[in-house]
């Protein structure tokens, strides 16, 4: 199978400059409308599909996100691997702004999003035990490091529903008691319905600020984010051009099995 890669675009990441044959497609998905068109082209040979989680213009928060549609299109498109690109708060301080966090672990504290394609008529569970593909991650992280990055292999993303930042009570608790290593909005349900799309799923997450919990730094706000966020972007951008030389062929099957992740996970009777 042909490798593809799917690239979800974060805070800053609304576009992909360079792409051959670059076009933007509309994507109809039976889950609604995803959050923009998709810009499909190829980078060195190698086919990239690009969409802007948040919209040309950062239209939808991270609560209206169709996170469903997203994953649903990039599938149609017929992309393997997704790397999810976000802007983060981190909860160690050797995790500092402009660092690039490859996180394998998440604790999802969100609500109310829409976080399965299953349901009704239908049933799977799928395995999170490891919602990452280590094999898509390492090549993102080798790829980081040679476009001159500070990179932290593995670490625990708590995924908060916003759209307001964490109170310091929230903070001191998933950083001293709970041990996450960095806080975003964006990554749950989306790791979640990559895996029930049988896609590779490695996020990146970008540091951006300290949240509110470090006493050498004032509380996060959107100032703050935004003041980092074009350096980031642009490394992240360095970080995909030097992707492909990275990559090499998809083993296929996946060693991680996340492309078959439904052969152990549906318990509707075959026959209904
Ligand atoms: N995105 C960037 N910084 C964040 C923070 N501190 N909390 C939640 N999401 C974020």
């Amino acid at each position: 199978m042909e490798q593809v890669i799917g690239v979800i675009g974060g805070s800053g990441v609304y576009d992909l400059s360079g792409l051959e044959g670059a076009e933007w497609l509309t994507v109809e998905t039976p889950w609604g409308e995803p959050s923009d068109q998709l810009l499909t082209g190829r980078l060195d040979g190698l086919r990239l599909v690009f969409l802007p989680r948040h919209g040309r213009g950062h239209v939808h928060s991270p609560a209206t996100v169709n996170y469903r549609a997203n994953i649903d299109a990039l599938k149609r498109l017929g992309v393997t691997d997704v790397i999810a690109v976000s802007a983060c708060g981190s909860f160690r301080e050797d995790m500092a702004p402009g660092d690039f966090v490859f996180v394998d672990q998440f604790i999802d504290r969100t609500t109310g999003r829409a976080s399965s394609f299953f349901g009704t008529g239908c049933v799977a569970h799928v395995s999170l035990a490891h919602p990452t593909c280590a094999r898509l991650s390492a090549a993102c992280a080798t790829a980081a490091e040679a476009a001159g990055v500070r990179v932290h292999r593995g670490g625990t993303y708590l995924a908060m529903e916003g759209p307001q930042f964490s109170t310091l009570a929230e903070s001191r608790l998933y950083r001293e008691v709970w041990g996450c290593d960095v806080i975003g909005m964006t990554n749950m349900p989306e790791a979640k319905l990559a895996r029930e799309a049988e896609l590779c799923y490695a996020p990146v997450a970008m540091v951006t600020d300290y949240d509110c919990w470090h006493p050498g730094h004032a509380a996060v706000q959107v100032t703050d984010i935004l003041r980092v966020l074009g350096a980031n972007a642009d490394a992240a951008r360095r970080m995909l051009r030097g992707l492909p030389a990275r990559l090499g062929q998809r083993p296929d099957p996946c060693p991680e099995g996340c492309d078959r992740a439904l052969e152990t996970a549906l318990i509707t009777a075959p026959d209904r």
